[in-house]
């Protein structure tokens, strides 16, 4: 048995090393492109570096396009004249929950109430104001400049978001720089977007807070001084592996969230939760608001391809919360003794 498999594995490795030998002698064969100015259009290396379109007629040496504009398959720079699919849409639409979540969650822990309170839902509304003038503004001066549409690039794969990891180097010789936004304005906007919540953030709240929730209220500021730098950084790193995965995030994130949110509760018995849910506004706005985010999740994974069939998995957005409440019974700590 132990001879069968290590002669298995011997042979795997040496036509791994033959066929990787084969690949090397490819390699060796000279890449070749036209350098400098060029009277006729012709190919680039890598798959984002083009040829922009001299005021003469001739086409400018191989390199990043302008921004806006991306290679075509023949290497030409042609403008971005796609428009946003609905999951782009989605993941705008999640790229602007995201801070909005963690505003209302800051409030929430600053004002250390377990009911609204006129001062707190002004807080509430505040931030929500602010997240939606700076998404208005957002739009707006994107391209076109003045309107609500958005002219872009589509994303076609992961490697779109990273152009900085895909520079080619031809024969060895020197990279070719070509890092330009391949997906835009989808990279770009985000960090408009959260650099105009911070700032309109910070016109509007302190005023408000120090008014209605004087000392407290301004912790609610302070993490949003910290939340905002952290969501640019991991956008800037990980935004296109949030792209594909932001479905899944919101559906397990809401999920877990809403167990943690069952899970604070004082009356862990079945009426007790149930009726806390109804009784008390605070727990039922947290509680619709999970609602609304799973939802948000199970369309973002359909897409709602097939309008009726899909819509009607939005049916399943109460089953997480009714899973809690049904076996809490069960999930007691005290009945591990
Ligand atoms: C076009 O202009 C570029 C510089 O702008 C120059 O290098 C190139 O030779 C010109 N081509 C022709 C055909 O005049
Ligand atoms: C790319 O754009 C150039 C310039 O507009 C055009 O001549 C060429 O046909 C385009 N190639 C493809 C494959 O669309």
């Amino acid at each position: 048995m132990a001879a069968t498999k290590s002669v298995v594995t011997i042979l795997v490795l040496v036509i791994f090393f033959f066929v990787y030998r084969v690949d090397t002698f490819k390699e060796k064969r000279r890449f070749y492109y036209e350098e400098g100015v060029i009277p006729s259009l012709s190919h680039c290396p890598g798959h984002y570096c083009g040829r922009t379109e001299l005021q003469n007629g001739s086409w400018s040496t191989c390199g990043a396009c302008e921004r806006g504009l991306r290679r075509n398959d023949s290497s030409a720079c042609v403008q971005c004249n796609d428009t946003p699919e609905f999951y782009d849409k989605l993941y705008l639409g999640f790229m602007g929950l995201l801070p909005l979540t963690f505003h209302l969650g800051c409030i929430d822990a600053a004002a250390k109430r377990r009911t609204f309170t006129k001062d707190v839902m002004a807080l509430y509304a505040s931030a929500i104001l602010e997240v939606c003038v700076a998404a208005v503004v957002t739009l707006l001066i994107t391209e076109p400049m003045g309107s609500f549409h958005i002219r872009s690039c589509k994303v076609r794969k992961l490697a779109d978001w990273y152009p900085l990891l895909h520079n080619p180097n031809p024969n060895y010789e020197g990279p070719l720089h070509c890092t330009q936004e391949a997906v835009y304005p989808l990279y770009s906007m985000v960090f408009v977007f959260y650099t105009l919540c911070l700032l309109v953030m910070l016109v509007i709240r302190p005023v408000l807070s120090s008014k209605l929730l004087p000392g407290r209220g301004k912790s609610a500021i302070y993490s949003a001084l910290y939340f905002f730098p952290a969501l640019i950084v991991t956008h800037a790193v990980g935004a296109g592996l949030i792209y594909y995965s932001f479905p899944y995030m919101v559906i397990i994130l809401s999920v877990i969230s809403n167990a943690a949110h069952f899970a604070f509760q004082l009356d862990q018995s079945m009426p007790g939760l149930l009726l806390g849910c109804v009784r008390d506004v605070r727990n039922l706005v947290i509680l619709l608001g999970h609602w609304g985010l799973h939802a948000y999740g199970i369309i973002a994974i359909t897409q709602l391809k097939e309008g009726v069939l899909h819509g009607s998995l939005c049916a399943l957005v109460p089953l997480p919360a009714f899973f809690y409440i049904l076996t809490s019974r069960f999930t007691d700590p005290s009945n591990m003794s």
